[in-house]
């Protein structure tokens, strides 16, 4: 049997427990060009919530009654596509399910051998991709500047942090709480953090970045995105990646009110889509692995177990309660 977990309610505000019901249906046979994957492990991602809503955004809503839609990594168990070989492990959009058919058609072969698993849906996946081309390409990060990274002890960010400090630049992180700054400072290696939960994120600021910053890579919108635009240095680069602040929102999102500084710094805001990168993840995904095998780079996943539980691990997205890559084991 394939348990499986379905997508029945479009959550307003918060999703819950309501928002998903766990299902049990035979594996489905395979027919000509399709693989049937077992699926080991799932990727939880902030994007989740957007595609709840029925709204117009980079990809369709998902449907009420689907697979809730996931990244996924596992073995190809069985194979009537040329392009797949059981026993191969591969890398796509699986969903939330232990078992997934498809054709094909995004999936990716990624070898077990080089990395656990999991990375491969984290650093070595969408997550790195996006920490990777977000800084570098949007971004424009070159040796010197002063970058600020929020969500950093989170899976984009803390990559994104740890490629800026290779490349050469000042870090200044952002995330919640001092034992999640502790663990950025000091394992990852930026050069300060501010705990935007206990501490006043414009002073801190101001303290941290006297000359301003030329890079701010947001993944979390809000008034941290207000605050760093006070302090932006000309020329400056703002990423928008995400703004996990504002998912759960049940009225309009706050949008900021500093803009004007992008004027007078003559700085730009740009907004960012991995997928746009796809036909580049090799090399991402090379750069990033190399940097890991020489020591420069490190990749966390924070690892729960059990389908039925994804409803609490997802959760954790939202509380903070993990740090780094958010993965859930689905079978044995
Ligand atoms: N544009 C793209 O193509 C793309 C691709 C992937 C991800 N993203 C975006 O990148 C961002 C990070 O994603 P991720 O996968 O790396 O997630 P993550 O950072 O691993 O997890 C989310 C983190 O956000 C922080 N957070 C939650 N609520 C917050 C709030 N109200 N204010 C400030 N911080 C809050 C929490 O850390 P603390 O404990 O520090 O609060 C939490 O650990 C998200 O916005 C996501 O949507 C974009």
């Amino acid at each position: 049997m394939n348990k499986q977990l379905l997508f029945v309610k479009r959550p307003i505000g918060d999703a819950d427990a309501t928002t998903w019901e766990l299902a049990s249906n035979p594996i489905p046979e395979i027919e000509e060009g399709q693989l049937l994957i077992k699926q080991h492990y799932v990727s939880l991602d902030p994007a989740m919530r957007g595609w709840m809503n029925n709204s117009k955004s980079y990809i369709a809503p998902m449907e009420i009654g689907s697979v809730m839609r996931a990244g996924s990594v596992g073995e190809v168990i069985a194979s009537k596509n040329p392009d797949f070989q059981v026993g191969q492990y591969v890398a796509g959009i699986g969903g939330v399910q232990q078992y997934a058919v498809t054709d094909g058609q995004g999936y990716y072969p990624v070898d077990p051998k080089m990395a656990p698993l999991p990375t491969y849906i984290g650093t070595l996946g969408m997550t790195g991709m996006t920490a990777y081309f977000g800084i570098t390409e949007v971004g424009k990060i070159k040796e010197g500047d002063v970058v600020l990274v929020s969500g950093a002890a989170g899976a984009v960010g803390s990559i994104v942090g740890q490629v800026a400090k290779i490349k050469g630049c000042t870090v200044v992180g952002i995330a919640g709480g001092a034992d999640k700054c502790k663990y950025v400072v000091e394992e990852l290696g930026f050069d300060t953090c501010i705990d935007y939960k206990n501490e006043n994120v414009a002073t801190k600021l101001k303290e941290y970045c006297p000359k301003g910053i030329d890079v701010y890579f947001d993944n979390v919108g809000g008034d941290i995105l207000d605050i760093a635009l006070t302090r932006l240095r000309r020329h400056a680069r703002i990423v928008i990646c995400g703004a996990i602040s504002q998912y759960n929102n049940k009225t309009a999102i706050k949008g900021p009110s500093n803009y004007l500084s992008l004027l007078v710094n003559r700085a730009s805001m740009q907004g960012m889509v991995v997928f746009d990168y796809a036909d580049r993840y090799k090399e991402g995904a090379l750069q990033l692995g190399t940097w890991m095998a020489e020591g420069k780079l490190k990749s966390r996943e924070a690892i729960y177990e059990g389908i039925e539980n994804f409803p609490e691990t997802y959760n954790r997205l939202f509380t903070g309660d993990k740090k780094g890559k958010l993965v859930l084991k689905v079978i044995e």
